[in-house]
C-alpha cells in the first residue's frame, strides 16, 4: 500500500486524477470503478480540464460506479447517475452506453444485484477502483457488519451515514433509507485501488482503515488485505498517522 499526503482536498484531487489519467493512457479501453460523494468531485474536476485540453480520451472507457440510492430515478438530481452525468460525463467524450449504475428503480433487490454483478463481470473486472470511506468505515455502501458482503446487494444505510448524507437533500427524512452497493468481494477484485480522503472528519475511520484490526466493523479495513492500494489523503484526514 502507498499513502500519498496532500496537503490539501486541492493537491489531493490532483494526485488522484493523475493515477486515474495514468490508467487511461495506458489502457485506453480500461474499466474504471467510479464513486460519488464529495470526495472525489475535484478528482473529476481535474480529469474534465485535463479532457478539455486534449490530454485525455474517455472514448474507449467503460465505467461501474459503486452504489446507486434505491428507488430514485436516473433523472432525480439526488441519483448517483444525475451526480456522475453532472460531474464527469457529460464533460468529457465518453459514450454513455459504456457507463454502468445500479438501477435504483428496480425494487427487486436480488434480480438487481444479480444482474448488476453479471455486468461487472461480463466487463471483465475492474481495472482501477475509485473509493472515498465513510466516517463509519464503509465503503461503497457496505456500512460495518458482522461479515464481509461479497458481491451487489441492498443495504439498510445506518443513521449516521443518512446523518452525513442529509447535507444534500431537504432534510434527513429525504435520504433513502436503501441504497445497493458492489459487495467488498467485488471491490476487492479490483486490479487496483485508489482511495481518497479528505478532512478530520474520516482521520479516525482512515486511521482505524489502515492501521486498525481487520474487521468487517470497519469496512476500509479489509483494504490492507488488497495487494494494489494508493491512497491519496489530506494532512487533515492523515492527522492520527504519528509516523507519516
Ligand atoms: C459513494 C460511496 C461512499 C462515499 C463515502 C464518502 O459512491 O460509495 O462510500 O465514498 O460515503 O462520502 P464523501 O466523499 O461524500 O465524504
Amino acid at each position: 500500500m502507498r499513502i500519498y499526503k496532500a496537503k490539501d482536498y486541492n493537491e489531493m484531487s490532483r494526485k488522484a486524477a493523475n493515477v486515474i489519467s495514468a490508467q487511461v493512457i495506458i489502457k485506453p479501453d480500461c474499466v474504471l470503478g467510479l464513486a460519488t460523494g464529495s470526495s472525489p468531485i475535484g478528482t473529476y474536476q481535474q480529469l474534465v480540464e485535463w479532457y478539455k485540453k486534449g490530454d485525455l480520451d474517455f472514448s474507449q472507457v467503460r465505467t461501474a460506479n459503486l452504489d446507486e440510492y434505491k428507488g430514485l430515478t436516473r433523472d432525480n438530481d439526488q441519483s448517483y447517475y444525475y451526480f456522475m452525468y453532472e460531474n464527469l460525463f457529460k464533460h468529457v467524450n465518453i459514450d454513455m452506453a459504456n457507463t454502468n449504475i445500479p438501477d435504483g428503480t428496480n425494487p427487486d433487490s436480488a434480480a438487481e444485484s444479480a444482474r448488476y454483478d453479471k455486468v461487472v463481470a461480463d466487463l471483465g473486472g475492474v481495472d482501477l477502483q475509485l473509493l472515498g470511506i465513510g466516517r463509519n468505515g464503509h465503503i461503497g455502501f457496505n456500512e460495518p457488519d458482522d461479515a464481509f458482503a461479497k458481491g451487489t446487494h441492498c443495504v439498510d444505510l445506518q443513521p449516521s451515514t443518512i446523518e452525513a448524507n442529509k447535507r444534500f437533500f431537504a432534510s434527513a427524512d429525504d435520504v433513502p433509507k436503501q441504497a445497493y452497493t458492489m459487495g467488498i468481494g467485488t471491490i476487492m477484485s479490483a486490479k487496483k485501488i485508489l482511495l481518497v480522503v479528505s478532512g478530520a472528519d474520516k482521520a479516525q475511520a482512515l486511521y482505524d482503515s489502515l492501521r486498525g484490526p481487520i474487521t468487517p466493523h470497519v469496512p476500509g479495513s479489509i483494504l490492507q488485505l488488497h495487494k494494489d492500494v494508493v491512497v491519496v489523503a489530506d494532512e487533515a484526514a492523515l492527522s492520527l498517522f504519528t509516523d507519516l
